[in-house]
């Protein structure tokens, strides 16, 4: 039997449940058997997006059932604040060799849409014969740009999120859920 554990210890007064641990898991289930049918027979390379993606990207792989590789690509375009400064950089590049091969790049959450643009920039560059984009969160009342995102996993309004992988000023990224901060 599985403990109750709602981590009340790190959950302040103003932050409020919008997606439970137990939704997102099922939301995933969905996700992964839908990437394992598009990439069937690709041996694709998951890269997720640090430090918000780590968590998805995680949980997600092990719904995705077909042989698969996993990278990293850490951007930077935020620093503490909350808004998209718009100027991204890479913090830490790619280690695999993405040429010809099929790529899902997952994020923890799209907003503007800059850090998604910056990335298909990027990796379509070393000429991936597949390039498709994942995101948890989606927030498209906040786009800027024009950008496809292949799977979501939840259409969300424009609040500040935080939990499974998500950061508040570089904290509680371990929440198992997802909490609107009041
Ligand atoms: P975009 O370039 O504006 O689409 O920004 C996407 C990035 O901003 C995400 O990968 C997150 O790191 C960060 N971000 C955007 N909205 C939120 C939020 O509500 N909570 C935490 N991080 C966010
Ligand atoms: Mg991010």
């Amino acid at each position: 039997m599985r403990r109750d554990f709602s981590q009340t210890e790190i959950v302040p007064e103003n932050y409020s449940l919008l997606i439970a641990e137990q939704t997102i898991c099922e939301r995933l289930e969905e996700l992964g058997a839908q990437i394992a049918e598009d990439y069937a027979g690709t041996k694709p390379i998951l890269i997720g997006v640090l430090n918000g993606g780590f968590i998805f990207l995680a949980d997600l792989i092990r719904y995705i059932n077909i042989d698969l590789e996993i990278d990293f690509i850490r951007i930077s375009s935020y620093g503490d604040a909350r808004e998209s400064s718009g100027h991204i950089k890479v913090l830490k590049p790619l280690s695999a060799d993405i040429k010809d091969r099929a790529v899902l790049v997952v994020e923890d959450i799209v907003d503007s849409g800059l850090s998604v643009q910056f990335l298909e920039n990027l990796m379509s560059a070393f000429g991936p014969s597949m390039l498709r984009f994942a995101t948890l969160l989606n927030k498209p009342s906040k786009r800027q740009v024009d950008i496809k995102i292949d799977y979501i996993g939840f259409d969300i309004e424009d609040k500040f999120v935080v939990g499974y992988g998500l950061d508040d000023a570089q904290i509680k990224r371990n929440l198992r859920s997802i909490y609107v901060v009041g």
